[in-house]
């Protein structure tokens, strides 16, 4: 490494690390109190010339919903490198040195460009759909409500009442960040100046029979008036519900707000059900992009915490260059979905050989083996492995991220 170090962040560089990361994404990051109390200075490194700051990234510590289990992940998030500085390794070494150090069996990321993490073992592993619907088209099917059943709710103490409903979402679906107290303030903070032109935060909720939230909606509206009439804009910026009423009658009421022409959604499954509830899912105007990447740090511990979807007994041979001690050859069993899985080194002769990048691409049971065994990225060496290891890491439900973080 020549002409810059790299070391462990301490709480006073806060604000030149977000000026840092905000002038190479070209976006204002303001330093705030809560911003602060969240910066976890030992899980920063920072990369630095001279005493000045030119390259950053962090790892959150929060878990993830992976199937059947919720894990620990490093969420990776803040790598920038000062424009002055750029193509000379920085992040690099920034990276290299993070995955060699995070204790959590994966990190994970939302990555700004895709052609960036792929070399360092990450894998695209979830897909994220955006929806931009038409409101006058897409026809959405009539729902019966109850008076009442619908409510708002102020930002105070949101989430708390919200954070029960985040968890369920993590039991059923992967992909999905855990959130603490302080992650909810700061997912909730609604600052005016960061509104670009649209109102305040709306927090929509749904009540059962009983009273109890079993659902929510965060959003948005923007005023827009064209010659033709109204033309409002919804933004759907969350939305958890899984009781299949309060996922309904959620759905309709946005699809349905009055003046209103389009609605913008960025986090929709791509298995996501409102696609059932409405007649044109044409006019949802979808387009898909490459939402969570995964990265194994650490083969049979994350192997070993999730779950498999069908009984499964296979050797894996996994390649790692930048993590040599994960490569190897590990035993994978599994009886099913509803038992522990067991994944340890052995010096049995593979059945399928792949590299860390294929393995966090499968992780969340979104992506399939084959579709790497097709182009040579997954060797299968025993035939039916495939076939086995396909299904049992595939999973019923796909992996979605709702919050770029
Ligand atoms: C992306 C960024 C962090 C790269 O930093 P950098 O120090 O220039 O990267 P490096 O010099 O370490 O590059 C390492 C490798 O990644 C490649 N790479 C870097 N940026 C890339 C990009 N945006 N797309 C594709 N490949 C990229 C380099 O070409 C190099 O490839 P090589 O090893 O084959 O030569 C930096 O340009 C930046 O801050 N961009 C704006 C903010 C951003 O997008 N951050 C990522 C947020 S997820």
């Amino acid at each position: 490494m020549t002409g810059y170090d790299i070391r462990t962040a301490v709480a006073a560089d806060y604000d030149e690390f977000l000026a840092l990361f905000g002038g190479a994404m070209m976006f204002e990051m303001r330093p705030d109190d809560l911003g602060r109390q969240m910066f976890e200075p030992d899980r920063a490194l920072v990369a630095v010339d001279n005493d000045e700051i030119i390259g950053t990234t962090r790892a959150l510590t929060r878990d993830l919903s992976v199937p059947g289990a919720v894990v620990p992940a490093a969420h990776v998030t803040a790598v920038g490198v000062k424009p002055i500085h750029r193509r000379r390794g920085v992040m690099a070494g920034l990276i290299s040195r993070q995955l060699r150090e995070v204790p959590e069996a994966i990190a994970v990321l939302w990555a700004s460009e895709p052609g960036i993490y792929g070399r360092f073992g990450y894998g695209a592993a979830a897909f994220d759909v955006s929806y931009e619907v038409d409101l006058h088209r897409v026809g959405p099917r009539a729902v019966r409500t109850r008076p009442g059943e619908l409510g708002e709710l102020p930002a105070d103490d949101a989430g708390k009442q919200l954070a029960p409903l985040l968890r369920s979402l993590q039991e059923h679906r992967p992909g999905v960040s855990g959130r603490s107290e302080l992650g909810w303030q700061k997912h909730l903070q609604d600052k005016p100046d960061s509104r670009d032109g649209k109102t305040a935060r709306r927090i929509l909720v749904h009540r059962d029979e009983t009273g109890t939230i079993d659902g929510y909606a965060l959003y948005r509206g923007k005023l827009n008036w064209e010659s033709s009439g109204p033309a409002n804009e919804v933004s759907l910026e969350e939305l958890v519900a899984l009781e299949p009423t309060a996922y309904r009658v959620l759905w309709h009421h946005l699809l349905t707000m009055d003046l209103s022409a389009k609605l913008g959604y960025g986090y929709a499954a791509l298995d996501e059900p409102v696609q059932q509830l409405v007649t044109t899912p044409t006019a949802l105007g979808r387009r898909v992009t490459e939402s969570l990447w995964v990265r194994v740090t650490d083969v049979a511990r994350a192997l070993g915490d999730r779950r498999y979807a069908v009984p499964v007994d296979v050797v894996l041979e996994v390649t790692d260059e930048l993590i040599p001690a994960n490569s190897g050859r590990y035993r994978l069993t599994a009886d099913g979905p509803h038992t522990p899985a067991r994944c340890e080194r052995t010096e049995n002769p593979a059945d399928l050989v792949l590299s860390v990048t294929e393995l966090g691409a499968a992780y969340l049971g979104g992506r399939r083996l084959a579709e790497f065994a097709a182009t040579g990225r997954v060797i299968e060496h025993t035939s039916g492995a495939l076939a086995t290891a396909g299904a049992a890491f595939g999973w019923p439900v796909l992996p979605v991220s709702i919050e770029i973080f």
